[in-house]
């Protein structure tokens, strides 16, 4: 039924500080035969997340760890190649998790049968996966975004940021700030719709982020952390909203050494609201978002950057690649 070989990335040891390619490597393993219910799919794109870092050392996570030598999880999109599970044919092309050229799964969990929207199969594991389910759902239903009002997005040219910004826009925002790293970045962000665009690495950060915040955000769509938070606190208006949706910045900090928010008062004076979201608690509406998110890219209303690595070796090096700023955009792997 299955036979063959496949591949996949395991954890070598658990990572202190930031990730290098090191703490991975590939093993080859046989693909086991299929038992009543499993199906076996090939890979096609296997996803870099920043939240996968989280799991790749002993300590606080919303999900329990890895252990060395355990098999990697990140999103991937390919198709079913043999079948024991009736829910599941072969031909039929599906978003599971597993960074490995091959997955055996028995249907449960994340294993989602995709619709043909008429967009590239990568986008399943891009702005039609998590990151865009999480700036949808992040902007539609934790901070309840409502027209006219002002927003500001961290680490806004990656996939999750650039996609609430471009939404935010879209839903009737008045103005949307991104915060990004570099000038080519910045650029990028106006060019698709920011109405501001400031770069923490340049020398006048400072400067650049208090004209933008002079009017003060109603929302704050974090990506980064803590210390973003506690800069941003101060010019949140009355009841405003803060979406904690990851903290790329404090990922590879032990808890201890993680900065802390100073600037809490401000909850009180106006009556802000701070609210975290795993976007698989939305799991049940993702196929309608999904379907407006793909017109509205069809459409060029909302645009994306794509990085894609080739060959599954190439895997640790690219997520690594997340936690230095080096990523532009999704970063994905042709397997
Ligand atoms: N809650 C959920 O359910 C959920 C689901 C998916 C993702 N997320 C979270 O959403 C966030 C964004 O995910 P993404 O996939 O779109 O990744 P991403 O934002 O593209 O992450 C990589 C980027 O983060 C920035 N970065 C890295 N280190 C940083 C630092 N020390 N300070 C500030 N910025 C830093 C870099 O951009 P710059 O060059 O601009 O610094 C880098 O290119 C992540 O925190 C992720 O964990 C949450």
């Amino acid at each position: 039924m299955a036979g063959g070989e496949m591949e996949r990335i395991v954890l070598v040891r658990h990572i202190d500080g930031a990730p290098t390619p090191e703490d991975f490597r590939v093993e080859r393993l046989s693909i086991p035969e299929l038992a009543e219910g499993q199906f076996l799919a090939k890979n096609h794109f296997v996803s870099c997340d920043p939240g996968t870092r989280s799991r790749l050392s002993p300590g606080a996570s919303y999900a329990p760890p890895l252990q060395p030598g355990a098999p990697v999880d990140g999103f991937s999109v390919g198709e079913v190649i043999a079948s024991r599970n009736e829910r599941f044919a072969v031909g039929d092309h599906v978003a599971l998790t597993g960074w490995a050229t091959h997955v055996v799964s028995n249907g449960r969990g994340y294993a989602v049968k995709l619709p043909d929207l008429g967009v590239p199969e990568s986008l399943w594991i891009g702005l039609l996966g998590v990151p865009g389910m999480t700036a949808w759902f992040g902007l539609k239903r934790v901070a309840q975004l409502k027209a006219g009002e002002r927003v500001l997005v961290t680490s806004a040219a990656g996939p999750v940021g650039a996609t609430a910004g471009q939404l935010a826009k879209l839903w009737g925002a008045s103005q949307v700030v991104g915060i990004a790293g570099g000038p080519d970045k910045c650029q990028w962000l106006r060019d698709v719709g920011f109405d501001v665009a400031v770069d923490y690495k340049a020398a006048d950060f400072e400067a650049q982020f208090m004209a933008a915040a002079a009017d003060g955000f109603d929302v704050m769509f974090d990506n980064v952390g803590n210390a973003m938070i506690d800069r941003a606190l101060p010019h949140m208006k009355m009841r405003g909203r803060i979406v904690v949706s990851g903290q790329v910045a404090d990922y590879n900090t032990p808890l201890d050494r993680v900065p802390g928010l100073k600037n809490t008062r401000e909850f009180i004076a106006r009556r802000l609201r701070m609210e975290g979201l795993v976007v698989f608690d939305d799991l049940p509406g993702f196929a309608a978002a999904q379907a407006e998110l793909a017109a509205l890219i069809k459409s060029g209303a909302v645009q994306y950057r794509e990085e894609v690595f080739k060959g599954l070796a190439s895997l640790p090096e690219a997520f690594c690649g997340l936690f230095t700023g080096a990523s532009f955009g999704r970063r994905v792997v042709r397997v």
